[in-house]
């Protein structure tokens, strides 16, 4: 079973060395940084990384591109819409330079992990001093230094590497929940993904690393926490000890102050009775469950490498909704892949209307060079691809309408997270179940757990009155 190799202390005293180096040579210079953030959770918390090490340099957090010192673009890779959009942002940035030479200009993330994109960089956007990928985050301030004191672009890509990266410096974006890595990679290799080509295989953080910094996080008052990796669920299986993902979540279960405790992303094929009851017996695991079916098609399944079959997701959903039966679960489910038919299409919509999802994120199939499925026959027709995809967002519209509305009426546990940004008057907060709920209630609330009567309902928001604070 291979072992993951951590970066060695040496080379993480040399990143801190070169920080404090910087730090000394900015001070007194009221520096600025503003980092712009695409794709996943994964993405959001590296970005988090990124400014906290930013922050221990003597930069501080700036909301206006314009002043900023340092400009980081931090991309995703997983549908080509999204890549021509980051790359047309990343051209205005060109006017930017012009006006302030001194503007260091770094590009890194998913998109960086692929060599056309890199290639690209090199030969258009010659004003842009970083280039880094997934792996090397950790390296961030070495890039920068090499940058401050050259002319020249600086490219730093690992393809992929069995290190696991602890104890950067992270400026988070909320004092009250955090997000806490416990597994990067995947190995799944689904035939529309990059991700397994750009985040590389599958590494697990060590249980008493996860658990130290679970800890921290209480210690600072964090109440909730959301442990990420592409497929949690695979969690341990790379490490020697005897640990799984359920077991994981025991023993954080355990870590006082934490009142809430969320993950993502679940594979269907990795769900576990013992993950199933875990969430059924522990009281801080919330009764949310993401877990992508991609497709309702057997077929497209297959085609997709997905590993299960229809029937087996609708037992899975049973299985978890008669061990939990307020959960919410939530979905991903791409259309229009290649070969899929109108009758494959129409076996989505029927699971759809099977499992009844609180919410479904619905994506339109994008062809990514290098994947197995890009190279596939039949690929959809556009106008297709967009006419399901109306169809299926009008189906779970309606269902997403319907479950919310189920809870009217009803005294549900929020946990306060701040003033709404619609209606100052009103504070919001979230349920158990991740649904988001507004009422009227005082700043000094915010932080705390309440129960509060669903008054009113939409698809995903919903309006409420304070019953009881809870603590
Ligand atoms: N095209 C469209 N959607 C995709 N996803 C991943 N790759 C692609 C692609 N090539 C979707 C999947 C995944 C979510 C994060 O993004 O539904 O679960
Ligand atoms: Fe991509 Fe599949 Fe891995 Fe998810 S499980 S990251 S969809 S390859």
């Amino acid at each position: 079973m291979p072992t993951n190799v951590y970066v060695t202390e040496e080379e993480l005293k040399k990143q801190e060395k070169i920080m404090k180096e910087i730090a000394e040579e900015n001070k007194g210079k009221n520096l600025y940084y503003h980092i712009e953030t695409y794709g996943c959770q994964m993405n959001v918390h590296d970005s988090e990384k990124l400014a906290g090490m930013l922050e221990e340099m003597g930069y501080k957090y700036t909301e206006n591109l314009e002043q900023a010192d340092v400009l980081l673009f931090n991309t995703c890779a997983v549908r080509e819409h999204a890549e021509i959009r980051v790359l047309g942002r990343v051209s205005q940035m060109k006017e930017l330079k012009a006006r302030n030479p001194n503007l260091i200009i770094g590009v890194s993330g998913c998109m960086m992990q692929e060599k056309n994109v890199v290639e690209a960089i090199k030969e258009k956007y010659s004003y842009i001093d970083i280039v880094f990928g997934t792996h090397n985050i950790y390296k961030f301030p070495q890039l920068l230094w090499e940058a401050l004191n050259s002319q020249d672009i600086v490219i730093d890509i690992i393809e992929d590497t069995k290190n696991v990266i602890e104890e950067l410096p992270v400026k988070r974006d909320s004092n009250l929940k955090a997000w806490v890595n416990i597994i990067y990679g995947c190995n799944n290799f689904c035939t529309y993904c990059i991700v397994p080509y750009t985040r590389g295989r599958e590494k697990s953080r060590k249980p008493e690393d996860i658990i130290a910094e679970v800890k921290e996080l209480a210690q600072k008052g964090y109440k909730e926490i959301t442990l990420l990796g592409q497929n949690v669920n695979s969690y341990g299986k790379d490490l020697d000890e005897d640990i799984t993902f359920a077991k994981l979540l025991y023993r954080l279960n355990d870590i006082e102050g934490i009142e809430r405790i969320r993950f993502m992303t679940s594979h269907p094929k990795d769900i576990s009775d013992e993950l199933i009851y875990a969430m059924r017996d522990l009281d801080k695991v919330c009764e949310h469950l993401h877990l992508p079916v991609q497709a309702g098609s057997n077929k497209i399944l297959k085609k997709m490498n997905r590993k299960y079959t229809k029937e087996h997701y609708l037992e899975i959903i049973d299985k978890v909704r008669s061990n939990i039966p307020e959960i919410s679960i939530t979905t991903d489910i791409i259309v229009g892949f290649p070969g899929e038919t109108e009758e494959d299409f129409l076996e989505t919509l029927d699971l759809v209307e099977r499992v009844r999802f609180d919410a479904a994120y619905t994506f339109i199939y994008s062809k990514r060079a290098g994947t197995v499925a890009a190279n596939m026959p039949d690929q959809v027709d556009d106008a297709v691809k967009h006419e399901r995809l109306e169809r299926l967002i009008e189906l779970q519209n309606k269902i997403s309408l319907e479950k919310s509305a189920e809870l009217r009426g009803k005294i549900v546990e929020v946990l306060i997270e701040g003033i709404s940004k619609r209606d100052s008057n009103k504070l919001t907060s979230r349920t158990r179940t991740n649904k988001v709920v507004h009422f009227v209630g005082d700043e000094s609330l915010i932080g705390k757990l309440a129960n509060v009567k669903i008054t009113e309902t939409k698809a995903w928001t919903m309006q409420g009155e304070l019953v009881e604070v809870i603590r």
